[in-house]
């Protein structure tokens, strides 16, 4: 059979004037006739940024890749797009996740490239560089940037996220000064790379190699380990392959695919935002995946991985003992098996050389499990029709069966504003509401999930409450915190009728969550309610509030999903 003719050729074959001025100019950058002589051209796009730490270092990681596209044949051209700092961005990186992948995905487009190497790390940049090529379907494979060092405070080991906000739950407790505050800050990140605990970025990065997206091992090794670049490097060589395979998204990207990496999430007690991520990037391919379809895999996974925030170690800890190949590994009794992968190969040829893990308290066996159900659960009940998570491997146990009475913060202002007031009517069996914080009420669906404990309760010792919203809440979270909760009360949905005083029942057991108050008083309360003014009348943000899904969609834009 012919080689199938590469698509740069379209831009550089030939000898048509605009195929010789296209030459020209990429000779202007010192390039040599002979990498216009067939050579695969492979595009490495680049997340990196200084204003976004985690990926701080992913220019020397694409030097990494361009040695392997250069040893086996293709020829690398590295390029920008947009990157998304989770720390840094107003008002959330997730009003963004869609604007970045839409750069990715018309970047890919546009240029004159054969495939792709993906180069992420922080939260959104791995679902947003997913979804994105995706859409494109050229050959692609992603290297993600790795985990940052685990900080270190007086020989206690800190994962970033779940134990900064541990110790400044202690600081508002009074329990910790100023000056041993301080001294966590300069110590509890300690290098390029992302969260070092299994929060968004580690657990995206761990979906993208279930997926079969990335080479084996890719996911936690650490971000200045060595091992990353060598990674790396063969990913570089692996692209020139998989352009010559034609191996695109499409055929990677299967119904199994994502039937394994919903599984995958389960047993490593992945972040809540997996969910959300998980629904847009096969949305992107015309896959629906109902929120129930995530209970079904959740009842049936179970919990393997004894990583913070759900565990006590870190993703350095993870690596050690044999990382996502290990995992899959003890996981594959109930995988699918057959898939094709970025290797070319099965994920069953993948496994068969992946040895169980050297650590069975940082990997438990499939038959001595953590927790026999996977660490997220879907909610419906009255209060959320649409569905709402929680992830229940990071819930306090004797919350997760709850009754309480309703203090209600109409929205992130009014909660900074009164969650510390002496005088809020507050006990540790009320259960905090957060209205306002969806994808367009928040704007852009924001990380306020995870409600502050008021500080008079704090001194009281309590260290866990139940909280309920209609926000996300970072992976790094730990506590009983309702989320994403559907509709969202900005379009009406049954959050925005809840009121200070009310009933709410929790049930995870019965994946159920109730607001207790009669239907007659919620038709009196819906036909007083209004929708609140947009935050955007303009712009990028009109554009985000006029096409953005709800959360059990997976809050990608409604024209960006595939057809059909
Ligand atoms: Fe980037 Fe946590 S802030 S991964």
């Amino acid at each position: 059979m012919p080689a199938k003719k590469l698509r740069s050729q379209e831009w550089f074959g030939g000898s048509a004037y605009e195929a010789s001025v296209r030459r020209a100019w990429l000779r202007s950058e010192g390039f040599g006739a002979q990498v216009f002589g067939g050579k695969p051209v492979v595009g490495i796009c680049n997340s990196w940024s200084e204003l976004n730490n985690c990926n701080a270092h992913l220019r020397q990681v694409a030097e990494a890749v361009k040695r392997g596209v250069w040893a086996a044949g293709g020829f690398p051209l590295e390029f920008p797009t947009i990157s998304l700092g989770e720390l840094f961005m107003k008002p959330t990186t997730m009003l963004f996740r869609n604007l970045m992948a839409m750069d990715v995905e018309e970047m890919i487009r546009a240029n004159p490239i054969d495939g792709v190497v993906l180069l992420c790390g922080c939260d959104k940049t791995t679902p947003a560089q997913l979804m994105g090529a995706a859409s494109a379907d050229i050959p692609a494979i992603m290297v993600t940037g790795g985990p940052m060092l685990a900080g270190n405070w007086k020989g206690n080991v800190l994962g970033s996220g779940t134990d900064g906000r541990r110790y400044f739950q202690e600081l508002r407790a009074g329990r910790i000064t100023d000056e041993q505050w301080c001294e966590i800050e300069g110590c509890i990140a300690r290098s390029a790379g992302h969260c070092t605990v299994m929060g968004t970025a580690s657990t995206m990065a761990a979906l993208a190699e279930a997926l079969g997206m990335t080479l084996p091992g890719n996911a936690a090794i650490p971000a200045v380990d060595s091992r990353r670049y060598q990674l790396a490097e063969a990913s570089g060589a692996r692209i020139v392959e998989m352009i010559r395979q034609d191996l695109r998204p499409s055929r990677i990207l299967t119904r199994a695919a994502f039937e394994n990496a919903i599984k995958t999430d389960m047993a490593i007690g992945g972040s809540t935002n997996a969910v959300v991520h998980l629904v847009a990037i096969a949305g992107r391919l015309g896959i629906e995946l109902p929120l129930s379809e995530f209970d079904r895999i959740s009842r049936q996974t179970p919990f393997l991985v004894n990583v913070k925030p759900s565990g006590a170690y870190v993703m350095e800890d993870f690596f050690y003992a044999g990382g996502l190949p290990a995992v899959l590994k003890e996981l594959a009794p109930l995988l699918d098996t057959t898939v094709l992968t970025a290797t070319g190969r099965t994920l069953e040829e993948n496994l068969r050389s992946v040895e169980r893990s050297t650590n069975r308290d940082v990997i438990r066996p499939l038959d001595q499990p953590l927790a026999p159900e996977g660490g997220t659960a879907i909610l419906y009940g009255s209060l959320a029709p649409g569905g709402a998570v929680i992830k229940q491997t990071a819930a306090s146990p004797r919350l997760l069966r709850h009754r309480g009475r309703a203090v209600v913060f109409a929205s992130y202002d009014d909660l900074r504003a009164r969650i510390d007031d002496p005088a809020l009517e507050v006990d540790a069996n009320s259960i905090l509401v957060l209205q306002n914080a969806g994808p367009k009420g928040g704007p852009g669906f924001p990380e306020w999930g995870h409600l502050p404990i008021p500080a008079k309760l704090l001194k009281q010792g309590v260290d866990d409450m139940v909280r309920i919203s209609d926000a996300r809440m970072s992976g790094t979270s730990f506590g009983t915190d309702v989320l994403h909760v559907a509709p969202e009360s900005a379009v009406g949905g049954p959050l925005a009728l809840v009121r200070t005083g009310d009933e709410i029942s929790l049930d995870v057991e019965a994946r159920r969550l109730d607001l207790c108050v009669s239907q007659g008083e919620l038709n009196r309360r819906r036909a007083q309610w209004r929708p609140p003014a947009p935050h955007y009348t303009r712009g990028y943000g009109k554009l985000f509030l006029d096409h953005v899904t709800q959360a059990d969609q997976g809050c990608d834009f409604d024209f960006l999903r595939a057809c059909g």
